[in-house]
């Protein structure tokens, strides 16, 4: 059998989607809680987005470590070994650093020798073109088994004091084995879309080689994220569903064909519009951005395991999956699925406290976290917030706030440390007991030795050392946390 590759071509081999995988932080940030950080409500964001909360990744965890639990849970529901993997492709516009590709952290992390490793990045699309580029080195022969991960700690890059940016996004990931196969089956249909006239509405101006970091570009803050939400909004609309439809044609299929489509979790009105556009009712949309926001490239994975795991595929089933972000870029993959949905419970053998991502030597405890936004998490409910550090010109809070400014009172030191445990030392994973993912080379601190290190998920791009004071005390603060996605 051969089936339709892009224009007229065929698929010299087949790419099974063989495991899936996700994990999510378990610190959750409601609307209620932005509202305490900048000019808005929860209705406002239910309303124009859908979203209610999402998650932040916590101390000690990074993008490379959250891939890597995504990662390896995929591999587990493969029922495969790490060392099986011969190609690691992470999907990310929040690596742990320029260089090197968090890809190769992750390879080490799951304990694979052999694969060789590298990074995509094509901002929200990027998980559907690292999908495509995994099936072009399988259909070439050049790999067997292929990892495709999607992950993101973006509330790293996100400005605390920006209400059209803060309230979308959160942290992730999500990940896919891909594995060669001579049966029918996987990946029928692609359609990748790059339109650089949009270059400029996502983007982060600062920290790359147009704008080297520098202490004026950090206190531009033009480290993080900036986004025309309206102009942004319009191209997803007139987008997606396009890119969709021609995906689904190349499959030699019909939108009706579909039997559920995974479109990027970035905003209900435009699942809404994908769904208009292709003539379908929107129960054939998965939809979880409620729970988890904008994730970028770790959205679709971890709605597409997320969907399989709550029995919305079986075999046989064609799904499309759907993405638009940044360049601006657009992506879409039809594909016949192939696994048994069974396999999801493999995933539950992996547990986030096992998997460990290598520091560099002077690596110590840090809370990459804004300091304010550490407050909030920790505080469990209504409290005057000092706003100092992220809201340029708010004066220093002095009664209420207290608490959560180490320099105000002698109580602050421990409370920013109980926060800094609300994060961390508490579970972080409901199938788990431990701290989530951690560091294991303690030793100097950045802070100690004075690094500025913007740029990376490892440290918050804001040119200060990303740290909210020394290694916590053990104790725990009250938490308020989910149940993670364990699939
Ligand atoms: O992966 C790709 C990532 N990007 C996206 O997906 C973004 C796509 N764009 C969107 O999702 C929407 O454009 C937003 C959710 C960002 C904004 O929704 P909108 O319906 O386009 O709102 P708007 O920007 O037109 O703003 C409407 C009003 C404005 O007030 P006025 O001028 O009418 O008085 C805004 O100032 O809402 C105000 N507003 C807010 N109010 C409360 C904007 N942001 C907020 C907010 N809370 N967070």
């Amino acid at each position: 059998m051969t089936r339709a590759f892009g224009a007229g071509g065929h698929l010299p081999r087949a790419a099974h989607l063989v495991g899936w995988g996700a994990y999510a932080p378990s610190q959750v940030l409601t609307n209620a809680d932005l509202a305490r950080m900048v000019d808005t409500n929860d209705e406002w964001i239910v309303k124009r987005t859908g979203i209610r909360e999402r998650r932040v990744a916590g101390p000690h965890e990074t993008t490379a470590s959250m891939g890597a639990v995504a990662g390896l849970r995929a591999i587990a529901v493969a029922g495969m070994d790490p060392d099986e993997i011969d190609l690691i492709l992470l999907a990310t516009l929040t690596p742990d650093y320029w260089m090197p590709a968090t890809a190769a952290l992750v390879k080490e992390a799951i304990g694979n020798t052999r694969a060789f490793a590298m990074d995509v990045m094509a901002a929200c699309s990027g998980f559907a073109y690292a999908y495509a580029t995994a099936q072009a080195y399988i259909a070439s022969g050049m790999a067997r088994n292929v990892l495709v991960i999607g992950a993101e700690a973006l509330t790293r890059f996100l400005d605390f004091t920006d209400r059209g940016t803060c309230i979308l996004f959160g942290d992730g990931a999500g990940a896919v084995v891909l594995s060669a196969s001579d049966e029918p089956g996987g990946a029928l249909g692609f359609e990748l879309t790059t339109e650089p006239s949009g270059a400029y509405m996502i983007w982060v101006p600062a920290g790359g080689a147009a704008a080297p970091p520098s202490a004026s570009t950090v206190a531009g803050r033009e480290h993080y994220i900036r986004m025309e939400g309206k102009e942004t909004y319009r191209f997803a609309t007139k987008t997606l569903a396009a890119t969709a439809l021609a995906s689904i044609r190349k499959a030699g299929l019909a939108p009706s064909d579909i039997d559920l489509f995974v479109p990027h979790q970035a905003n209900i009105r435009i699942i809404e519009a994908v769904a208009k556009g292709l003539g379908l009712p929107m129960d054939k949309m998965f939809v979880n951005l409620d729970r988890y926001g904008n994730t970028s490239a770790a959205s679709v994975p971890m709605a597409l395991a997320e969907a399989v795991n709550a029995g919305r595929v079986k075999v046989g089933d064609h799904v499309c999956i759907v993405a638009f972000g940044a360049g601006l870029t657009s992506g879409a993959v039809t594909l016949q699925w192939t696994a048994d949905p069974a396999n999801g419970l493999r995933a539950e053998s992996i547990r986030p406290e096992d998997v460990h991502i290598r520091m560099p030597e002077d690596w110590n405890s840090v809370d990459q976290l804004p300091p304010a936004l550490a407050a909030i998490l920790a505080a469990p409910g209504p409290v005057e917030v000092d706003l100092s550090d992220v809201v340029p010109d708010e004066p220093a809070a002095t009664n209420g706030a207290a608490a959560l400014n180490p320099a105000a009172d002698g109580n602050g030191a421990a409370d920013r440390n109980a926060a800094a445990d609300r994060h961390g030392a508490g579970p972080a994973d409901p199938n788990g007991s431990g701290p989530g993912v951690h560091e294991h080379s303690p030793g100097e601190s950045r802070a100690a030795r004075g690094a500025a290190a913007p740029g990376g998920a490892g440290n918050n791009g804001s040119g200060t050392p990303a740290t909210a004071g020394p290694a916590t005390d053990g104790t725990v603060a009250p938490m308020r946390e989910h149940e993670e996605v364990n699939s």
